[in-house]
């Protein structure tokens, strides 16, 4: 009996040692954590169940069958993040680079259908290779299995991606379709095609790291939702998001402890806009002073930074937010900006996450490479994107709300739930200048009369007061009492049901 447990210890220590120590040495010393250490760090302390440590490949040419490693290059189970499950799989280049073979790919879809049928998150560690070469074809199939139940799993439970490690060619395509990816600087990439195919197609000289690193893909790309220094501020990280987040569509998010009066008054709100109308101002002042404890984890900082995504608490409820940021192209909206909003109010849509619009947007951007970028498919995605959802919505116009993007920033005839506006709204169909030089043309030549009839017209409409005639407005609320307006808001709309009528799926604008 004794010796039984005893070979069961060795076989396990022998599993957890990977791909052996050299190998592990030589992945610290790229600063990067093994998968194990990465899976200790992700959930609480002894918390993780592991399933399948013992599969071994089924390969055997190129001598493949003399070397199969206990857990096939990757680690997968459960565990809780906060008490709350998740599952999660750990690539681990230690063994075969991390490389997917039908095995490997087998113990990541077990844990994904598990996921499923219990309604808790997916995390996934990609710190691979790729396909396991010695495998061919049967490492495809396992890469579509993995491909399959990621599009399946999408909008039933939350799918992360980090990618600590290489994660090329068809590989990509996993965590493109998670919910969100995370990268850690200088030491993870991905590519469709690596830097020497690119150079045979294209003649482009280019490293992985400008190819592919985490600065490209959160700056340029935006495949990436956001970049870290290390492993470990990644999974801390990760750990802060996965508590903004229910655990699938069929549960609230959580809702955490809160130590901050909802009906905190911010006098400094009254002075946040600027005399001058076109003087930008900080758009992250007042969501982090609306915040419970100012909390904001964003998403996707560092791309269309003209318009901000992010999740909040209000009474210790998750919120999601987007805001107009007028520190950036004046907050226009435009391709990047429409296509990162409307993308994270899908996400908040599909798994019941109510939402904070913070408006301040001149129009959207105008010019050629716009138009021919297709601005209008693109702003459509937003706007397609509003009008489906059905969570609660609120709405602040904090100053302008000008044109189709007063329309589309969750306005009251898309269904918003409480539309507020501050006294320094100005909800018109565009600027005074521009309405006055086109309704008054022929007076274009008198700057006398130019002027008078600029002021009429910001006399008339530059105010929320014509909008909330109309309904269109339900309050102009003071600024310094927006915490409380807004939390009592969403609080009021906590019983809200709403359904859009049946359909096969919808036609959004892709
Ligand atoms: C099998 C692999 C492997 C792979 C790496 N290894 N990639 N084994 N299949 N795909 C092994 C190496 O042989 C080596 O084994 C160990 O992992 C570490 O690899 P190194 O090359 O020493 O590490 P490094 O220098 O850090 O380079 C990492 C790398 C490189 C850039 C990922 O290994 C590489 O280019 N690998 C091939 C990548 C690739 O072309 N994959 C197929 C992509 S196509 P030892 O025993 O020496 O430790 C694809 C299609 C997916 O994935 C399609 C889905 C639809």
């Amino acid at each position: 009996m004794i010796d039984v447990l005893r070979e069961l210890e060795n076989r396990r220590e022998k599993a957890r040692l990977g791909g052996g120590q050299r190998r592990i040495d030589s992945q610290h010393a790229k600063g990067k954590l093994t998968a194990r250490e990465r899976v200790e760090l992700l959930l609480d302390e002894a918390s993780f169940e592991e399933f399948d440590m013992f599969v071994a490949h089924r390969c055997t040419d190129f001598g493949m069958a003399d070397d199969r490693p206990a857990g096939d290059g990757v680690v997968t189970g459960w565990g809780t993040i906060n008490g709350r499950m998740v599952y999660v799989f750990s690539q681990d280049f230690t063994v075969f680079g991390g490389s997917l073979s039908e095995t490997h790919a087998q113990k990541i879809c077990k844990i994904m259908d598990m996921a499923m049928q219990n309604g808790a998150p997916v995390i996934g560690i990609n710190d691979s290779g790729g396909a396991r070469i010695q495998e061919g074809v049967a490492s495809l199939a396992g890469y579509a299995e993995v491909f399959q139940r990621n599009i399946l799993a999408s909008g039933v439970v939350p799918q992360i991606s980090l990618v600590m490690g290489p994660c090329a060619g068809g590989a990509v395509y996993s965590p493109a379709m998670t919910d969100f990816i995370f990268m850690v600087k200088d030491s993870s990439y991905m590519f469709v095609t690596g830097p020497d195919v690119v150079k045979t197609v294209t003649n482009e000289v280019v490293t992985a790291e400008e190819l592919g690193g985490a600065l490209t893909h959160t700056k340029k790309s935006s495949v990436a939702d956001g970049a870290f220094e290390n492993d470990v501020e990644a999974l801390v990280e990760v750990r802060r998001l996965v508590d903004f987040l229910p655990l699938n569509n069929r549960e609230k998010p959580p809702v955490r402890p809160f130590f901050d009066e909802p009906a905190r008054v911010e006098p400094s709100l009254d002075t946040l806009i600027p005399d001058n109308t076109n003087t930008p101002y900080d758009i992250k002042e007042l969501i982090l002073k609306l915040a419970d404890e100012s909390d904001f984890f964003e998403i996707q900082e560092e791309f269309a930074r003209n318009i901000i995504t992010g999740f909040m608490r209000l009474e210790g409820q998750t919120i999601g937010v987007v805001a107009n940021q007028p520190m950036v192209l004046a907050g226009c909206l435009d391709i990047d900006s429409s296509r990162k909003a409307a993308r994270f109010v899908r996400f908040c849509d599909a798994f019941e996450i109510p939402i904070l619009t913070l408006v301040d947007v001149p129009g959207f951007l105008p010019g050629t490479s716009q138009e021919f970028g297709g601005v209008i498919k693109h702003g459509a995605k937003l706007l397609f994107a509003y009008g489906e959802a059905t969570v609660p919505k609120v709405t602040l116009i904090t100053r302008k709300a000008y044109g189709g993007a007063y329309d589309v920033m969750a306005s009251k005839h898309l269904r918003g739930d409480f539309n507020y506006a501050w006294p320094t709204a100005e909800i018109a169909v565009m600027g005074a200048k521009g309405a006055t030089e086109i309704i008054h043309r022929a007076d274009l030549g008198d700057s006398e009369k130019i002027a008078q009839h600029t002021l009429d017209y910001e006399t008339r409409f530059a105010n929320p007061f014509v909008a909330a005639e109309r309904g269109f407005i339900d309050e102009v609320i003071q600024p310094r009492n927006t915490r409380m307006r807004i939390s009592r808001a969403f609080a009021a709309l906590r019983g809200k049901k709403l359904t859009n009528p049946w359909k096969k799926h919808d036609n959004i604008p892709l």
